[in-house]
């Protein structure tokens, strides 16, 4: 077993599935997101909490975080809905199996999780990051994360980039390319969310992965890139927020016998956890954490020059750099 601790809790308030996986304190207590949506069955849900945690412990050690990675699942069964005294109860059964680690793990906002729900399981434990500024917290780490993904896309440059999902992250990041006035296409399953970004380029979710772009950038759910999808992608490059882009390690293989530069998601990502973890533990200003996060750039810069000195991708590089910090 790979992870150092995996705690299921059948949530006594609200009868559901809560899964708290830590994979690693090697570095420090363990961090990561509070995901909450339906899965088909929660053995599914334990999948995902135990990979989202193990890139955590990756996109911590990367980041030069004195963490490791952790994730909790709240699998849903496909139908619930969560009113909002069901959601209370839901969330303080988190706040409850997050404090049974006694601070080995803290949470913040996933998918499916926000700010607010962050002060409701903040009402159980004190292990938990990003609630509302009014109630002490960072509050949304949404922007700090776009600002990361900017950076990143700094460093790979082009003029036109394709955005998958208009979530948070992703309605953020397409306004501020169109605001560099850089050419943005975009998508959502949602059609609704296309008003979010009057000057982009709109074109259907199936559609996206062939847009004539110079960079992709995944900001909905993992797995997009698969054996299937990377044979479609006409662009040179690809760099996002969404965590988990590969199906499986060996599709950054495929991106690269392609020409196509992945730039690691756990590297891109990690501006939401870097500027909630400077504000909230270090006491860093707004600006110094954001600071921070614009260093993403110059992690990925590096990667890039390792890997094309070394003849390998920036994700072996990714990975031998975070093995080496858990090794120190
Ligand atoms: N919010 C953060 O600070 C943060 C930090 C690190 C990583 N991430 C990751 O970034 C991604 C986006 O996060 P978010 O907070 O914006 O989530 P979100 O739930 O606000 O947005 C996701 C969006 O993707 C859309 N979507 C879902 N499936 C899609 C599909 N197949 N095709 C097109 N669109 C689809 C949804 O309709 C939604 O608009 C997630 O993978 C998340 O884990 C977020």
């Amino acid at each position: 077993m790979e992870h150092e601790q995996v705690v299921i809790h059948r949530g006594a308030r609200s009868g559901l599935p809560v899964i708290v996986a830590v994979h690693s304190t090697r570095l420090g207590p363990a961090l990561g997101g509070c995901r909450i949506r339906a899965y088909d069955g929660w053995r599914a849900g334990l999948d995902d909490a135990l990979r989202l945690s193990a890139a955590m412990t990756a996109k911590c050690a990367v980041a030069g975080l004195a963490h490791g990675g952790g994730k909790t699942v709240v699998a849903l069964p496909p139908g619930t809905v969560l009113d909002a005294d069901f959601r209370l109860a839901v969330l303080h059964d988190v706040g409850d199996a997050i404090e049974s680690l006694a601070g080995g793990y803290a949470t913040g906002p996933d998918v499916g999780t926000g700010p607010a729900d962050m002060a409701a399981i903040g009402e159980r434990t004190r292990h938990v990051f990003c609630r509302p500024v009014a109630a002490g917290g960072s509050g949304d780490s949404s922007p700090a994360t776009a600002a990361g993904v900017m950076a990143a896309l700094r460093v790979l440059g082009g003029a036109s980039h394709a955005v998958v999902g208009l979530g948070n992250v992703g309605a953020d990041i397409a306004a501020r390319l169109l605001a560099a006035g850089k050419r943005v296409v975009v998508t959502d399953v949602d059609e609704a969310k296309r008003a979010l970004v009057p000057g982009a380029e709109w074109v259907a979710p199936d559609e996206i992965l062939g847009a004539d772009v110079d960079v992709l950038v995944p900001a909905a759910l993992g797995g997009l890139l698969t054996p299937a999808s990377v044979p479609r992608l006409r662009c040179r490059a690809v760099a996002g927020p969404a965590n988990n882009q590969l199906d499986a390690p060996a599709t950054a293989d495929l991106l690269h016998a392609r020409g196509i530069l992945w730039a690691p998601d756990h590297v891109v990502s990690a501006g939401g956890v870097v500027y909630a973890t400077q504000v909230e533990l270090h006491g860093a200003t707004h600006e110094a954490a954001l600071a921070r996060v614009e260093g993403i750039g110059d992690t990925l810069r590096g990667l890039l020059t390792a890997a094309s000195a070394n003849g390998t991708t920036p994700a072996f590089e990714a990975e031998e750099l975070a093995r080496s910090r858990l090794l120190t």
